[in-house]
Parts: structure tokens; C-alpha cells; sequence
């Protein structure tokens, strides 16, 4: 239990934060390493140079097949609504799949991972996928599917999910996925923001141990979706067992139905692969905002394909020959990039993983590795503390070799960058710490494994052709080895960047190009920087080190879950009067959510009610989002304005100093809620280690942005 003494040193201030820095060696790559990249001359900065800009990305898009070539490579006449390679077109799915038939029609494309570990991996090979998703992007046309629709697909961790997404790309149709751990009401919305009529699912699958049914939430979805007045029309059920139902649920007469009984009527079908206008979209991917509507960020086709095959070239040193494992989820833009679209257009095998990285036990993924013979591995820090937590001598069991490996999603600590590197790495791994989001398509920062060490806790410098500022909130840059955040933007426009949030252009503008830009009448890009929404600090040597958000988002797990969302999700619970969502360190996490709950008048505070709020937020975001502690208080600390400070309310869940609250209109209420809180964390053991500068300066953001 933590004493008042313990408690007030945890408390840093923002004077001590230059002097606390701590910045790290470097790490070097090995000969062995540096002898096989696909970038090893430094010659490639001059080629991808500022000067060079926008063509040298000609190169990345030189690695795709296109049926007709680009006349302009970046056209900027309706700022910021950039335009890649006009005029070009070609087929995702195309150069996904069907162009590596010559040569590698019988080598792997995926290998299929169960999770029960009595089940054998599955593999897919080249000319095997051809096959499935033929048949299956004929199926889609027989339901009047066409270019430009919108499908909406809430799969888990199955080859039908890859199958699903390049049947759609081959006919030109917007696919929408899901994450598959979102509930079926978070789904529904997304159905109806995307105007999908056609849902594709699966009847369960394997997490844990366990076979779960996910049919449920098909039919929530659609009641959801309704709700919003949107029609699903079909929904089409792959079956985790053909022939046999693993739901409770009953199916829809004339609304679902298996697609492994559809499938029998389109049996060797081929579809001719549709030439897309490189502009044109090829997916959205819903991602978390300032407001409770998630945002659809739209993806094109041949700016993106281009950036996530030149960066899973040159950063992932994907070679045709690789076996490599991306852990993340397809649900995630992680797994779009580099699970699918990256690796496969490259040619490579890439693993797909059905389940839990830690079942049965906390060796499993370095089985994988072992025989399957991956030699690239792709995680996030949350899942390299798990596996450090519950495993960390496992890996040396396995006699596994990987050449490099990538950490995503959220800042690495030191300590957990130094385990990955010694033991899952076995010292001899390269590392890339990558930075980047779903808005971008692809990396933004991160070092070229072979020409640039690695520094633990940093991304490293800027990827080729990305060419970042730090602004304070003032616009003013602040320079590199100033010790000082700031807001990180990107000067430039990119091919992997997303087109508008689907439906909502205005906020696309708003959001990402409005704080810093020049000029709102220029067509010239160099006025319009996109902000990021993360802060970050450059060290002298370039390297850039990511604090967190600076808007009310947070990262848990590597995944971005809006406070809006949270709140309005408690507030569905008709006994709440007010909600506040707020970030606590968490030790495998990174980050976890807490609620702060208000109740209205007259209502009862007690266990029921937070398990209300608790299951409320469950039902309409899903688990992930699942609060760390629900506390119900008599009032939010609030500005003489009436609003919620929810940087003084997260100070007091982390234990950190709440600053100045003179200036609010109940400050009485901090020191009550604090008491209480705090000694109700105590008593459970649940008093967070020593905030770290970093951390600090992420909470006093928290909450800050309009
Ligand atoms: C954070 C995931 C530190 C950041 C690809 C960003 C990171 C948000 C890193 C995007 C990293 C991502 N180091 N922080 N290497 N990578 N982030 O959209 O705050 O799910 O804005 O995309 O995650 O999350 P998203």
C-alpha cells in the first residue's frame, strides 16, 4: 500500500522532465543482416531526397502491375484531398495474387494458423487462393455487387478474411472490415455509416480455448444498423466447421445464409479482375475521433498499394523467399498493410494466427516460429510485455531464427525493447519500432533496418519521403535536441495517406489539415502539414520519440478508443447523469480506461450500477474497451464553464500531481474524489510505479483538445 510520502514523489513536474531524460545507446544491425537487405545503400536517401519530391515515389508505385500508367504523380488542385498516380489503373487483388502465379503458383501464400494446437497449419497457396477468392468475388456479383459498393465484413483471424477483402478489390468494391473483437452493435454503426448492404461473417471461431459464438453478433448488428435506418440485405455466414453450426442463433430466412452452401454454385468460376483508377477506394477502416461517430478513413487503391509495397520492401526487408508473421489482427489497419495487401504484394508467405498469443501456454508463438521457419515477426509492445510477463525464457527453448522483427502500435519501454531484443531476438534480430495510424496507410517513422541503428524507446528518423515538423501550439517550430514537445506533423503528402473520412469531408479537413495550415486558398501542399494528434519530442541525432495523443483518444493495447465513445456508451445507462473517461498506466497494456461515473439525482451508488456501465460500454464498443474500474463520484470536477476536467480526473486515477484546480468551479470535489479513489486503489494493490516524464506530459495533454 502506498504511503501519502510514496504517493507525492510520483509526482514529477514538468521542470524535471529535461533532466530526467534518459536517452538510450544505440544498437547496430548485424553484416549477416545488413548482407541480405533490399536496402542497404545509403543512396536510397538521395533517391527519396526533398527535391525529389513527389517522384520519387515512382519507385514504390514501379513495384506494382499496372493495366494503364499514371500521367501525374501527385495532383493537388482540391487541397488537402490529395490525388496519387492520376490517370493510372490497376487491380489489388490482381497484384496480390493472380500475378504470381507464374512463378510461385504453388508456393504459400498464407499459412493458416488454428488455434487449437491439435489442428495442423493450413497452407494457402498462390494458385489455392486464386481459387477462393474467384469463387468468392463471383458470389459477390451474383448478389448485384459492383464497383463502388460498400461490404461490410466482421471476421475474425481466418483465411476467409484475406479471401473475402481481395474478392471485393477484384470487383473494385469498397470492403469495410471490422475488427472481429468489436461487439455487433459497434458493427452496426459502421454498417450504416457505410451504407454496406451486405454483411459477411463467420459462426465462430477460436479464442482462448474456446469455440465463441460470433453469429450473435450479426444479428445485433443489423438491429443496429436499422436503428440508424440502414437494410443489411444478406448476411453471408462462412462456417468455422462447413456442415456444421457453431451458433445459437437461428439463421434468417432470406437474409443469411452459409456461404460454404452458396460457394457449391460458383465452383471453378473466374472472374476477370476490374482495372480500378488508382484514386478509386479500395477499403475503409474505422478508427476512433474526438467525437463518438468513428470515422471511416477511405483508402485508395493505388497510393496505398504502392506505400504498403514499398515500405514492407524496404522496412519489413520482405523477400519472396521470407516466412513471415505479423501477429497483429486483419481487423486492424496493421493487419491490412502488413498482413495482407504489403506482403502479398510482394509475393511472400505471410501467417495468419486464429488465436490468443499466450494459449495454451506462453510458448506457443515461438512454436509457431519454430515450424513454421518464420524468419520476420511483427508485434506490438502489448503483446511482447504479455509474453515477457507470463514467458520470459520460452523463446529460448525454440529453435527458431528470426532475421527482424517490428514492434507497433504504442511506445515500447526500454526495458521491454531490451527483452524483445536479447531474448525472442536472440540478439541478433533486427528491430523497427514503427509509428504510424490508420489514417496514414503505412509507416510515417521508423529506422532502415540495415542503415540506421536502433535506439530503444524511438522510432528512429522519418521513413523515406516522409518529411515530419514539431509545431508548439503556437505553430512555431521546435527544433530537433530542444528537449521540448510538441505537436508532430508531416510537411508533405504521401501515396499511403487516406483520401477523406468516408461521409465526412469536412471533418477530414478539420481534423488533420486545419490547426497548421498557411494558407486555406493554396494548392501548393507545402501549406497544408497534416497534424497527427500525437506529441512527440526530436533528439539531436533525428530520431523522434512519441509521447502519446494530445486529443481525447486512448491507446489501449496499440488500440485507439475514443473518450466520446466510451462516455456516451455509459451514458446509454439511463441512471447516469455524467461520464468521464481517463487513461491509467497499466503494466501490460500500456494504457487501460477508467470511468468516472455521476449519477443522477436520487440514484442508489453501489457495484450494480458500475457493472451497468461496464456492460453497457461491453454491448456497445466490445471487451477491449472493458473498464479498469467504474467510479461512481457525487459530482466531476468542471470549469466555471461546466466543462469536465478530465486531466485533473485522470491525474488522480494515475496518482499524479492534479496541478492548479483554484480556477475550477467546484475545486473542493478534487480533493473528495481523490481521497476516495486513491484509497480504494491502495486497498487493492492497484498504485501505478513511478509515472515516467513522458507519461506525465501525456496526462497534463489529456483532455485538452476542442
Ligand atoms: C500510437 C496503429 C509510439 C500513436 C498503426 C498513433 C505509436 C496511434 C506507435 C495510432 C509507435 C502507433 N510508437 N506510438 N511505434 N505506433 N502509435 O490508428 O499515438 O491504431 O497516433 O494505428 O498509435 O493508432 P492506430
Amino acid at each position: 500500500m502506498a504511503t501519502e510520502k510514496e504517493i507525492r514523489q510520483a509526482v514529477t513536474s514538468e521542470a524535471q522532465i529535461a533532466v530526467h531524460w534518459r536517452e538510450e545507446g544505440y544498437y547496430y544491425p548485424t553484416a549477416k543482416f545488413i548482407g541480405q537487405a533490399n536496402a542497404a545503400d545509403p543512396g536510397i536517401y538521395e533517391r527519396f531526397a526533398e527535391d525529389r519530391f513527389p517522384e520519387c515515389f515512382k519507385e514504390y508505385a514501379d513495384l506494382l502491375s499496372w493495366d494503364s500508367y499514371w500521367h501525374t504523380t501527385l495532383d493537388t488542385s482540391e487541397p488537402p484531398f490529395w490525388k496519387w498516380f492520376v490517370g493510372g489503373k490497376l487491380n489489388a487483388c490482381y497484384n496480390c495474387v493472380d500475378r504470381h502465379l507464374g512463378a510461385s503458383a504453388d508456393k504459400a501464400a498464407l499459412i493458416w494458423v488454428p488455434e487449437p494446437e491439435s489442428a495442423d497449419p493450413v497452407a494457402i497457396t498462390y494458385q489455392e487462393l486464386y481459387r477462393r477468392v474467384n469463387e468468392f468475388a463471383a458470389l459477390l456479383r451474383g448478389l448485384g455487387l459492383r464497383a463502388g459498393d460498400r461490404v461490410t465484413c466482421h471476421l475474425p483471424m481466418v483465411p476467409e478474411l484475406p479471401v473475402a477483402m481481395l474478392a471485393c478489390a477484384r470487383l473494385g468494391v469498397i470492403h469495410s472490415q471490422v475488427f472481429g473483437g468489436f461487439s455487433g452493435t459497434a458493427c452496426g454503426h459502421r454498417i450504416a455509416d457505410s451504407g454496406s448492404r451486405v454483411l459477411v461473417t463467420m459462426d465462430g471461431y477460436y479464442r482462448g480455448g474456446e469455440l465463441i459464438d460470433h453469429k450473435v453478433k450479426a444479428d445485433e448488428a443489423v438491429t443496429a444498423a436499422r436503428r440508424e435506418g440502414a437494410e443489411v440485405d444478406k448476411v453471408l455466414v462462412w462456417r468455422r466447421h462447413p456442415g456444421e453450426y457453431a451458433s445459437a442463433t437461428a439463421m434468417v430466412e432470406g437474409r443469411d445464409v452459409f456461404v460454404d452452401e452458396l460457394l457449391g454454385g460458383y465452383r471453378g468460376q473466374v472472374v476477370a479482375p476490374v482495372p480500378m483508377p488508382a484514386e478509386a477506394p479500395l477499403f475503409l477502416m474505422y478508427t476512433s475521433g474526438t467525437t463518438g461517430r468513428p470515422k471511416g478513413c477511405q483508402h485508395s487503391t493505388g497510393g496505398y498499394l504502392a506505400y504498403v509495397a514499398g515500405t514492407s520492401k524496404y522496412y519489413q526487408d520482405i523477400h519472396p523467399g521470407d516466412t513471415y508473421w505479423c501477429m497483429a489482427d486483419i481487423g486492424w489497419i496493421t493487419g491490412h498493410s502488413y498482413i495482407v495487401y504489403g506482403p502479398l504484394a510482394l509475393g511472400t508467405t505471410s501467417v495468419i494466427y486464429e488465436g490468443v498469443p499466450t494459449y495454451p501456454d506462453a510458448g506457443r508463438p515461438w512454436r509457431i516460429a519454430e515450424r513454421l521457419g518464420v524468419n520476420i515477426f511483427h508485434t506490438s509492445p502489448t503483446a511482447i510485455r504479455q509474453l515477457r510477463k507470463v514467458g520470459p525464457e520460452e523463446p529460448e527453448k525454440y529453435s527458431y531464427r528470426f532475421k527482424h522483427m517490428t514492434t507497433v502500435g504504442e511506445p515500447i519501454e526500454p526495458e521491454v525493447w531490451n527483452w524483445y531484443y536479447q531474448v525472442p531476438g536472440k540478439g541478433e534480430a533486427v528491430i523497427v519500432d514503427t509509428w504510424w495510424q490508420t489514417e496514414n496507410g503505412g509507416f510515417l517513422g521508423s529506422t532502415l533496418p540495415a542503415l540506421n541503428p536502433m535506439k530503444p524507446g524511438s522510432c528512429g528518423p522519418a521513413v523515406l519521403g516522409i518529411y515530419p515538423i514539431i509545431y508548439d501550439e503556437d505553430g512555431t517550430e521546435v527544433e530537433a535536441g530542444s528537449g521540448q514537445a510538441g505537436n508532430i506533423c508531416i510537411r508533405n503528402p504521401w501515396p499511403g495517406i487516406f483520401q477523406t473520412i468516408w461521409g465526412q469531408p469536412e471533418r477530414f479537413v478539420q481534423t488533420y489539415y486545419q490547426k497548421y495550415c498557411k494558407n486555406k486558398n493554396s494548392t501548393d501542399w507545402r501549406d497544408w502539414p497534416y497534424f497527427a494528434g500525437d506529441g512527440a519530442v526530436q533528439a539531436a541525432d533525428g530520431y523522434f520519440r512519441i509521447l502519446g495523443r494530445v486529443d481525447d483518444v486512448i491507446n489501449v493495447a496499440g488500440h485507439r478508443l475514443g473518450t466520446k465513445e466510451l462516455e456516451s456508451a455509459a451514458l446509454m445507462v439511463d441512471e447516469v447523469a455524467e461520464a468521464a473517461a481517463v487513461p491509467v498506466m497499466d503494466e501490460l497494456r500500456g494504457r487501460a480506461v477508467e470511468m468516472y461515473i455521476a449519477l443522477k439525482p436520487g440514484i442508489a451508488p453501489g457495484r450494480q450500477m458500475a457493472d451497468k456501465v461496464t456492460h453497457a460500454i461491453e454491448t456497445e464498443i466490445g471487451k477491449i474497451a472493458r473498464p479498469r474500474n467504474v467510479w461512481i463520484v457525487p459530482d466531476m470536477p468542471k470549469t466555471r464553464s461546466g466543462k469536465i476536467m478530465r486531466r485533473v480526473i485522470a491525474a488522480v486515477s494515475n496518482f499524479a500531481d492534479v496541478g492548479d484546480t483554484t480556477t475550477l468551479a467546484n475545486p473542493e470535489i478534487v480533493e473528495d474524489i481523490r481521497h476516495h479513489v486513491q484509497a480504494e486503489k491502495a486497498a487493492h494493490g492497484d498504485v501505478p510505479r513511478e509515472l515516467t516524464p513522458q507519461e506525465v506530459e501525456e496526462l497534463m495533454a489529456f483532455g485538452q483538445a476542442e
